[in-house]
């Protein structure tokens, strides 16, 4: 699968951890910063990532910052991004099954490396199931400025 991936300097260590194990389950792997520890802002991030995804480039993105918070807030202002914030293996298999979650937010602070991988991996080869849930789906790209 090709993967963007991007990070601040929170989420620099476990995306490194992550991209290790994507590129050694034999994915292509893109990743657009940060590059260090050095203090960043997460929301210079989210857009590369969000662009490889609306582009086409590439099937999943994945960003990680220091509790993903706000790497889901910035991600989640795109339409057609549906980016879900994931420290479980129960929500990393719903977010694809009932959510059709593009992006995956991961969180520096909480997650650990072992379980990171799995919910990657959990998260890369769930399907989603379509049915009643694609005209939820839908309905989230209705969602604008006005309730
Ligand atoms: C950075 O200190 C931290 O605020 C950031 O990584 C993230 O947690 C924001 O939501």
């Amino acid at each position: 699968m090709k993967i963007v991936i991007g990070s601040d300097h929170a989420g620099y260590e476990l995306k490194k951890a992550v991209v290790e194990h994507l590129l050694e389950s034999g994915n292509e792997v893109v990743d657009v910063g940060t590059d260090s520890m050095e203090s960043c802002d997460y929301p210079d991030f989210a857009p590369p990532v969000v662009s490889g995804i609306k582009s086409g480039d590439f099937e999943r993105g994945i960003l990680v910052c220091g509790t993903g918070l706000g790497m889901s807030m910035a991600a989640n202002r795109y339409a057609g991004v549906r980016a879900a914030l994931v420290s479980d293996l129960f929500s990393a298999e719903m977010s694809r099954r009932h959510n059709d979650s593009n992006v995956l937010v991961l969180s520096g602070m909480i997650t650990a490396p072992p379980l990171a991988r799995k919910i990657v991996d959990v998260w890369l080869s769930t399907e989603f199931e379509g049915g009643r849930h694609s005209k939820r789906i839908a309905k989230l790209d209705q969602i604008g400025d006005t309730p």
